[in-house]
């Protein structure tokens, strides 16, 4: 039904010796798919070719004003060889709607799946096997139109890259530390922090810079407008466990809404748990902090599965949350999200998506 050109790459790449020692994102598969768009034509050449350099002019608009998009999920290799992906259909909806709020024309989802598919079938044996690591996918959209002018671009590139890669934090399930970032923020209401865009990185590393500084890995963040609810964390959304409440901060616009935030969630509501979205600031998670009503809190994301905090630092208050160990919670969540996403156990809600 679509139409995927396909040139294998001449010269296959060495793949890397040693699975332990992979990290995130650094090495890149033999593979690139590639979609253009130009007005007029819409979205077309749908193509898998060698892996390699892109040229465009450099007056392509992606360059100067920033209007890109990205996505990120995983491929995951099961024990009997079988290879999954976790909710893709959830990436390229919320591609969609990214695409909406930076203006950028939209992809039909059934191409998008079915070109997925057919990439990572063909550089399926760069899955690794080691534990714990996976296929890491990053499709992105790029405007290349040439043009300083400030308005929509008429070309686009649509591409994915295949990377296989360890767990995000070096240290693992170890409990991170996080640091509560009062003077920056990341984004507004109504502005760009829903949509999966380079901009609302770029914001976030000066004060990320600055916890790296103070030996914190990442900065929780606030709402721009009074600095008192919790937002996200750098590439996780936040959970916060309040006496029998699982609490995580609504979707107001201005964070990502996360698919493992959503499978969360659910999987929390599906055993019986008290699992809410509401606002939920600072001060009452250092009340609860106080009362001895704060037992765990950790970040969701595809990169980082389910990272535990261990310690979270606000103003002065240095809060260690669970004695700085894993909690339950986290622990269950980590164990039955990793073993569906891994095809070791049943899948009741039809989440994984066989690629082959
Ligand atoms: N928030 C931000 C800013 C992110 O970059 C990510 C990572 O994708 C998430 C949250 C978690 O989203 P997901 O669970 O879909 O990976
Ligand atoms: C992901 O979890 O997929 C992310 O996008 C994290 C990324 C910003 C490194």
């Amino acid at each position: 039904m679509y139409e995927i050109k396909v040139e294998r790459t001449a010269a296959p790449k060495a793949k890397p010796a040693d699975e332990s020692k992979l990290g995130f994102g650094t090495i890149f598969t033999d593979h690139m798919l590639v979609i253009n768009y130009d007005k007029g034509q819409g979205w077309h050449s749908a193509r898998i070719i060698p892996y390699g350099p892109i040229s465009m002019e450099p007056s392509a608009m992606c360059l100067h004003y920033g209007q890109t998009i990205f996505e990120g999920l995983k491929a995951y290799r099961g024990d009997d060889g079988s290879v999954y992906l976790f909710r893709p259909q959830e990436n390229f909806k919320r591609l969609g709607a990214s695409c909406e709020r930076l203006c950028i024309p939209k992809l039909d989802e059934g191409l998008l799946l079915e070109s997925l598919r057919q990439l990572v079938e063909i550089d399926r044996d760069w899955i690794p096997k080691a534990k714990d690591s996976s296929l890491y996918i990053r499709p992105f959209i790029i405007a290349t139109e040439p043009k300083l002018g400030v308005k929509p671009a008429d070309n686009y590139l649509y591409m994915v890259l295949l990377s296989p890669s360890g767990p995000y934090y070096p240290t693992g399930l170890d409990p991170v530390k996080i640091y509560v970032e009062k003077n920056y923020v990341r984004a507004v209401r109504g502005g760009i922090g829903m949509a999966k865009t380079g901009g609302n990185y770029a914001a976030s590393l000066k004060a990320q810079d600055e916890a790296h500084e103070q030996d914190y890995s990442q900065v929780l963040w606030l709402d721009g407008v009074e600095r008192k609810y919790i937002e996200e964390v750098g590439a996780m959304n936040m959970f916060f466990v309040l006496g029998d409440e699982v609490v995580t901060p609504a979707l107001s616009g201005s964070i990502l809404s996360g698919i493992t935030r959503k499978s969360v969630l659910e999987l929390l509501r599906s055993w019986g748990m008290n699992a809410t979205e509401r606002r939920l600031s600072i001060d009452e998670v250092v009340e609860a902090y106080k009362n001895g009503k704060l037992s765990e809190a950790f970040g969701t994301g595809t990169a980082a599965v389910i990272s535990p905090v261990g310690e979270l630092k606000y103003d002065e208050l240095v809060m260690t949350i669970g004695g700085g160990k894993i909690g339950p919670i986290s622990q269950k969540l980590y164990d039955t999200l990793t073993s569906l996403q891994w095809g070791r156990s049943e899948d009741p809600f039809g989440w994984r998506v066989k690629v082959c």
